[in-house]
């Protein structure tokens, strides 16, 4: 059994992953900054164990990482999760600070521990990444950070994974729409986000509890020759 270290762990895609891992008999480092939902997944499974980091800020994950280096983990999988939409907005409009919010959190982030992560992964680790369909075949007119943001955690992912050359595996995954607060907030609430995706080539967007398998799989030794891959899991939305 292993140690995985999952961002953004206290809900949605992330709280899915954790708690598989967890079922699966691994131990998992849960990372968030809401102390409460932290204190939550701990209560669900003893195998998980919250650390309340702020990712926008480089000094927290410089603790976090000090934390695990001085308590001498060996990590078997790395799950950078946590990300944000960022503002909304035109991009003729949208000012530059807006990239700099989500720059910071989906793409400064993720290079920070995957930099830190790397002394601490087992040879044969995997690393994945929570990139999406947008930034890799869909491009909404409103979400131009974002979907840069997420363009480029798939070079980060494949320039790592070249880099590292299997000794540890780099993947990215491009979901599409998932029922989540992250999501039901870009589209004005659950009910509106419900409302939309009945529209979506399936007629509903994915539960966490749908997706989370493909994570843990990439996650594991049976995906051990995939690596360097953006994989596209979607349910066919991206067809229409
Ligand atoms: N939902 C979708 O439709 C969809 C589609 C494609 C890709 N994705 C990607 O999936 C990932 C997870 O999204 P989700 O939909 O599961 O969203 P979610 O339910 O809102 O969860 C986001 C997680 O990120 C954490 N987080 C946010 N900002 C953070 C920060 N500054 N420091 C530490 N943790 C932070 C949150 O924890 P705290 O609140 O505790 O800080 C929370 O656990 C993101 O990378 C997103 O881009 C989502």
């Amino acid at each position: 059994m292993g140690t995985f270290l999952i961002t953004g762990a206290t809900s949605g895609i992330g709280r899915a992953v954790a708690l598989r891992l967890a079922e699966e008999g691994h131990d998992v480092i849960g990372v968030g900054r809401d102390e409460a939902r932290g204190e939550e997944i701990e209560a669900v499974s003893a195998r998980i164990t919250f650390m309340a980091c702020d990712l926008s800020r480089p000094d927290d994950i410089e603790a976090m990482m000090d934390e695990l280096k001085d308590r001498v983990i060996t990590l078997d999988g790395l799950f950078n999760n946590a990300a944000t939409f960022g503002r909304p907005g035109t991009p003729e409009r949208l000012p530059a600070s807006t990239f700099d919010d989500v720059f910071e959190l989906n793409v400064r982030a993720v290079n920070r521990l995957i930099q830190r992560a790397l002394p601490l992964l087992a040879d044969g680790a995997s690393v994945v990444n929570n990139a999406a369909i947008v930034g890799h075949v869909k491009f909404p007119p409103m979400l131009g950070p974002y979907a840069a943001s997420k363009a480029a955690v798939i070079a980060l992912t494949k320039t790592f994974a070249h880099r590292m050359k299997g000794k540890v595996r780099f993947n990215a995954v491009c979901f599409g729409p998932v029922d989540t607060p992250l999501s039901h907030k870009l589209y004005g609430g659950e009910a509106k986000f419900h409302e939309a995706m009945t529209h979506h080539f399936r007629g509903y967007a994915a539960k966490p509890d749908e997706v989370a398998p493909v994570v843990t799989f990439l996650l594991s030794e049976a995906s051990s020759y995939i690596n360097g891959q953006a994989i596209t899991v979607d349910g066919g939305y991206t067809l229409s």
